[in-house]
């Protein structure tokens, strides 16, 4: 019997040691140590032995039983660890290898514009200001000067919310005009950017949506000279020194007298020809028109508490799109709005 044990010993050691993963080595300690394990098939037995060599025996197979047992603890600790290990290794992050390369965006050419026209602006001292496009119709149109019945307030030009026509899409900047001027007092130096809606068809120089920047001057003796003065100063910083512009005589009712100012169009450098054809950007025309302005009406200043006696002013309203359209030579206004990341990472 005392061979038995030592044989199921030396088996069972070896077994134990020969085990790697947490499943087997539960199986084998069912089998060693379990009630239908060899040990206590040995241990069965004891009842047959006499009563001397009964406690020598019992001793005996409880040291197996205490070793196997060691043994086991140790297996699982050891199997635990690797087991753990092998884990941590198949989880591991390698922190040297390179990152994906996020790419960077840039700003749109239109906003690249706008920043520029307003850094020059600021340079100025004029003050940025923002206002909303859901608008309300007095500021929109009546407080311009412009009438009920004034065919721009006309339903098939101006997107309106309800049938009194009073809130509508701005179609135009100038409602900051007198959003500016009720609230603050002159001298004024005002310049607001911003979206304006028009039912307009989209083609190369039209849009239902687009951007207008507009500005406004109020102080004593404002004249006519220092609108061109600030107009002509813009123009040649974005478009450079040599750039030719024209101003026309025209009319707005919140201005007057009133003027537009023309760029020669980029495309036919003023000729109104490539290649033998019309040209496409400006219609044939040579120039392309860029904003509306003129002195401030004294009825729009009235209408905003200023008084037109001691106070005169300037305002014009650019368009932003065809400002960027001739500053990076675009020659369809529709390019701006599609956003083809092919053509915006060209500038
Ligand atoms: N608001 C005018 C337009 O949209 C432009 C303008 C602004 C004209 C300011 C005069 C003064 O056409």
């Amino acid at each position: 019997m005392k061979e038995q044990l030592e044989l199921i010993k030396q088996n069972a050691l070896n077994a134990l040691d020969a085990t790697e993963t947490p499943a087997a080595l539960e199986e084998l300690r069912v089998k060693l140590l379990g009630k239908k394990g060899e040990l206590t098939a040995v241990l069965k037995m004891m009842g047959k032995l006499s009563p001397e060599e009964r406690p020598v025996m019992g001793q005996l197979a409880n040291a197996v039983r205490a070793e196997i047992e060691n043994k086991l603890e140790q297996r699982k600790a050891a199997i635990n660890a690797s087991v753990l290990e092998a884990k941590l290794a198949a989880e591991s992050i390698d922190v040297t290898i390179p990152g994906d390369t996020v790419e960077l965006g840039h700003q749109h050419p239109m906003n690249q514009v706008l920043q520029q026209v307003k850094d020059i602006f600021v340079g100025l001292g004029y003050t940025v200001v923002d206002g909303p496009e859901v608008e309300l119709a007095s500021y929109n149109f009546t407080r311009l000067n412009i009438e009920e019945g004034h065919p721009s307030r006309d339903r098939s030009d101006t997107f309106y919310f309800n049938e009194e026509d009073s809130v509508l899409l701005r179609t135009q900047t100038s409602s900051m005009q007198i959003r500016f001027m009720e609230n603050n007092e002159p001298p004024l130096c005002m310049l607001a950017p911003g979206r304006v809606f028009r039912k307009d068809e989209a083609d190369a120089t039209h849009s239902p949506m687009f951007h207008q920047i507009e500005g406004l001057v109020v102080d004593e003796h404002i004249t006519m000279g220092d609108l061109k003065g600030a107009l002509i100063t813009i123009m040649r910083a974005i478009y450079g020194e040599d750039a030719q512009m024209r101003f026309r005589p025209h009319h707005f009712p919140f201005t007057e007298p009133s003027c537009e100012m023309d760029m020669q169009c980029h495309k036919c450098h003023g000729t109104g020809e490539v290649d033998g054809q019309v040209c496409s950007t400006c219609h044939g025309e040579g120039w392309i028109e860029l904003l509306g302005a003129g002195m401030v009406h004294p009825d729009v200043l009235r209408n905003c508490g200023i008084d037109p006696e001691k106070y005169s002013g300037f305002a014009f309203g650019m368009g932003l799109e065809r400002m960027a359209l001739g500053r990076m030579r675009i020659n369809d206004m529709r390019l701006l709005f599609d956003n083809d990341v092919r053509f915006l990472n060209q500038f």
